[in-house]
């Protein structure tokens, strides 16, 4: 009989994302799993966190004051927050989903003790990211959030868009810095989920149509609740998952697997 599988009790964790779809669903589960879970959200977090701070992550200033509410130590950061591209424009997705989410991450790191761990919401979305590593590394390799905002409005056809890059950039950002980050005991990995019931999905069936959306669906022949999404995210970070990192875990009921086998054909939308 093993007692606590997950060793979340007392624990420190970060969530971004907590008021709404998988980031409260990750939010609550912490908060049932005994740990001291801090919500950040520019809404308000509904779940009973122990404290819950505003944060634009589109504003260094905002992020860094967040970063100084939460001070140390951090055990588990849960990089959930995101916006799904338009209406919002392709700066402000990139800004919230991967350069604010970055900072606030690579903010957290000297408040990480060895045997903590991050974890990143990337998609399903940013599928074929290897294939463009190469073009992907300038921004990965950008350091901070200012010099990162910079690479963005210098390189506007790069982002196009905003989300499917966005995403793309998490999966490459993950593979990179995991390494640098395991010297100093800190794990860094990522999920891709598949189509999700959460407030994002409207704009998504708006944008892209239910039709290429439901394309996206794994031989489960359903979308997947947030709650399904948000315990692969606590497993990662827990330490159960010591010698995991770099991982862009597809999160998307055999998706992935279905499509590389020519038993689903999906094409891409062009970015
Ligand atoms: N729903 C899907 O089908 C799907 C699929 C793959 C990946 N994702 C990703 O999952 C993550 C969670 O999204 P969700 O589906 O739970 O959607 P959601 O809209 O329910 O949650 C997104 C949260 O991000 C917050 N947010 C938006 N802008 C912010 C900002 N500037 N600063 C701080 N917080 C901000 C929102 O207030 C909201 O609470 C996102 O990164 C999304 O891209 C979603």
């Amino acid at each position: 009989m093993i007692d606590d599988v997950l060793q979340y009790e007392g624990k420190r964790a970060v969530v971004t994302g907590s008021a709404s779809g998988m980031g409260a669903a990750t939010a609550q589960i912490l908060v049932d799993l005994d740990a001291e879970v801090i919500g950040l959200d520019v809404k308000p977090t509904e779940v009973p966190v122990k404290r819950h701070i505003d944060v634009d992550l589109r504003d260094r200033a905002s992020i860094d004051a967040a970063v100084e509410a939460i001070g140390s130590p951090v055990h588990a950061v849960f990089s959930v927050a995101g916006l799904p591209g338009e209406p919002f424009s392709d700066l402000d997705t990139m800004l919230v989903n991967f350069v604010g989410a970055r900072h606030l991450i690579e903010s957290l790191v000297p408040n990480m003790p060895p045997g903590s761990a991050a974890a990143c919401v990337a998609s399903n979305a940013g599928l074929g990211w290897q294939q463009e590593i190469a073009d992907l590394l300038p921004l990965v390799t950008t350091e901070g959030f200012d010099e990162g905002k910079a690479w963005l409005e210098a390189n506007p056809e790069r982002i196009a868009t905003g989300y499917m890059p966005s995403k793309k950039f998490i999966n490459a950002w993950v593979a990179w810095r995991a390494a640098s980050l395991l010297e100093q005991g800190i794990r860094l990995n990522c999920t891709n989920p598949g189509p999700t019931e959460t407030a994002m999905m409207p704009t998504f069936e708006a944008q892209a149509g239910k039709e290429l959306i439901d394309a996206f669906i794994g031989p489960s022949g359903r979308r997947s609740t947030a709650e399904e999404q948000a315990w692969p995210l606590v497993f990662l970070n827990s330490l159960r998952c010591s010698y995991v990192a770099g991982e862009a875990l597809h999160t998307d009921a055999g998706f992935l697997g279905a499509m590389v086998t020519g038993q689903i054909n999906v094409e891409m939308p062009a970015q």
